[in-house]
């Protein structure tokens, strides 16, 4: 790679389409990069550069790649069965339970979480209130939709047999699956940027997966610190099955399960809770 010409794509990617380039990776924005150089047929980075100055089309291209909005109804299913048991944990010691989906992506995530919860019979549906937040307005559109479409890549009902009754929560129509209304006004969405934003307050479970894999590690401190404090004291964090948590924040999260990624805060100053 040419790293003068790399470093040039990302500062005009950060500076004129307003999409901050330094809180990622290199290795993740040269992956996209990469393809929309080889989907150009452009001969390299400095002959791609050009090419995005001067064309409006490619330039949305470029951003709609760099969305890294993969996601599925639970994703991992074996962590799903780590989450079910916090859930039951959390639900029998308390009157409400508090979770968060950041990084939510399409909501599917989100939703997954309130599926389980009235699905479980030791789980107090009743008491759970589910919040999911995303960077990314179209991803948060779909989410309040919950209308998800089967295409060739995307099994949605064998990511949604994790729950023998799932048709219990959604709607199977030929073409896509669609969150019944009762499911669906039990959870809320809005906008969060977990590197520019304030932190929330009294959540019990915060599922954050898949997201730090992407971020710079400088801004990855930073992002588990907002998690921290927007927990209760013992609440929980799940992380993806690829992530870690940095050194330096190993007092803050103590390990729960530790193959599932699952960790849990000791002590914050966690209040009452700002949303949901
Ligand atoms: C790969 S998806 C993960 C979805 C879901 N958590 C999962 O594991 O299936 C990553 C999501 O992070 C979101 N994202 C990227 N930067 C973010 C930020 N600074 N704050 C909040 N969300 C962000 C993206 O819009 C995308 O929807």
């Amino acid at each position: 790679m040419s790293d003068e010409a790399f470093d040039a794509i990302c500062s005009f990617v950060e500076s004129d389409l307003g999409f901050a380039t330094s809180h990622y990776n290199d290795s993740y924005l040269d992956r996209r990069i990469s393809s929309r150089i080889r989907r150009t047929n452009s001969e390299g980075y400095e002959a791609y550069a050009d090419l995005l100055r001067s064309d409006p089309d490619e330039q949305t291209a470029l951003l709609d790649s760099f969305s890294i909005n993969v996601t599925g109804f639970f994703r991992n299913p074996d962590v799903w069965d780590g989450v079910r048991s916090v859930l039951r944990s959390l639900s029998a010691s308390n009157e409400t339970v508090h979770v968060w989906s950041a990084a939510c992506a399409d909501g599917r995530e989100a939703y997954s979480l309130a599926m389980l919860a009235r699905d479980d019979p030791e789980i107090d549906e009743s008491s759970v209130y589910v919040l999911g937040t995303d960077i990314s307005d179209p991803a948060l559109e779909t989410a309040r939709q919950g209308v998800y479409r089967r295409t060739r890549t995307t099994d949605i009902d064998d990511q949604l047999s994790y729950l023998e009754t799932y048709e219990d929560y959604v709607e199977c129509e030929d073409d896509c699956v669609r969150i019944r209304p009762t499911l669906s006004e039990t959870v809320r969405f809005e906008r969060h940027d977990l590197i520019n934003d304030e932190p929330k307050s009294g959540f019990d479970l915060v599922i954050c997966r898949n997201l730090f894999i992407y971020i710079d590690p400088a801004y990855k401190e930073s992002m588990l610190e907002t998690i921290a404090r927007s927990l209760r004291p013992g609440g929980y964090l799940v992380i993806g099955k690829a992530e870690t948590i940095p050194p330096s924040l190993k007092a803050t999260f103590t390990i729960h399960d530790g193959r599932l990624r699952i960790y849990r805060v000791d002590s914050t100053d966690g209040s009452a809770p700002s949303n949901g």
